[in-house]
């Protein structure tokens, strides 16, 4: 209950230009493949170049980010969360978490080896 109430208020706090992403209440998005999630989804926060942003929120760069050397952790950022990064493990696919992950791990600078793959994803649910 305690998560559902820090989400939608997270919403709330979204910058406008996450406004236009899909609607994150229940609904599981429809885009396929990395870049089309994290273009629908991730961008929105992390902005286009994954460098981040601070304003209303601070929202870490993923671009040349070492952190994301340990594809569990981005794996578990994703499903789960943490603060002000939304869980989205009732809105994705096993795919499409599989697929945002190695996708934000291979691009922006970053060329961290080892694929997280679906069934990495189905074990944490
Ligand atoms: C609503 C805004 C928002 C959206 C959408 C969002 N994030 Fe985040 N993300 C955050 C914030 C805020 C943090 C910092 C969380 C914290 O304090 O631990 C974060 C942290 C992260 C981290 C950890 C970075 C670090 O340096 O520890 C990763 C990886 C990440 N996000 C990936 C993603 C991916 C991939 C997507 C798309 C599926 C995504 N995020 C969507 C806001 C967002």
């Amino acid at each position: 209950m305690m998560r559902r109430i820090c989400f939608v208020i997270f919403l709330m706090a979204l910058p406008a230009s996450a406004a236009d992403t899909p609607d994150m209440r229940g609904a599981p998005f429809a885009m396929q493949g990395g870049e089309a999630v994290y273009r629908g989804v991730c961008q929105g926060c992390h902005m286009a170049d994954a460098k981040g942003a601070s304003g209303a929120g601070t929202y870490p760069a993923l671009a040349g980010n070492q952190k994301l050397a340990e594809g569990g952790y981005v794996l578990s950022m994703v499903m789960n969360g943490n603060r002000g990064m939304p869980p989205f493990r009732d809105h994705f696919t096993n795919a499409q978490v599989a697929d945002v992950v190695n996708f934000v791990r291979s691009h922006f600078g970053n060329h961290y080896k080892g694929k997280i793959r679906e069934v990495d994803v189905q074990a944490l649910r």
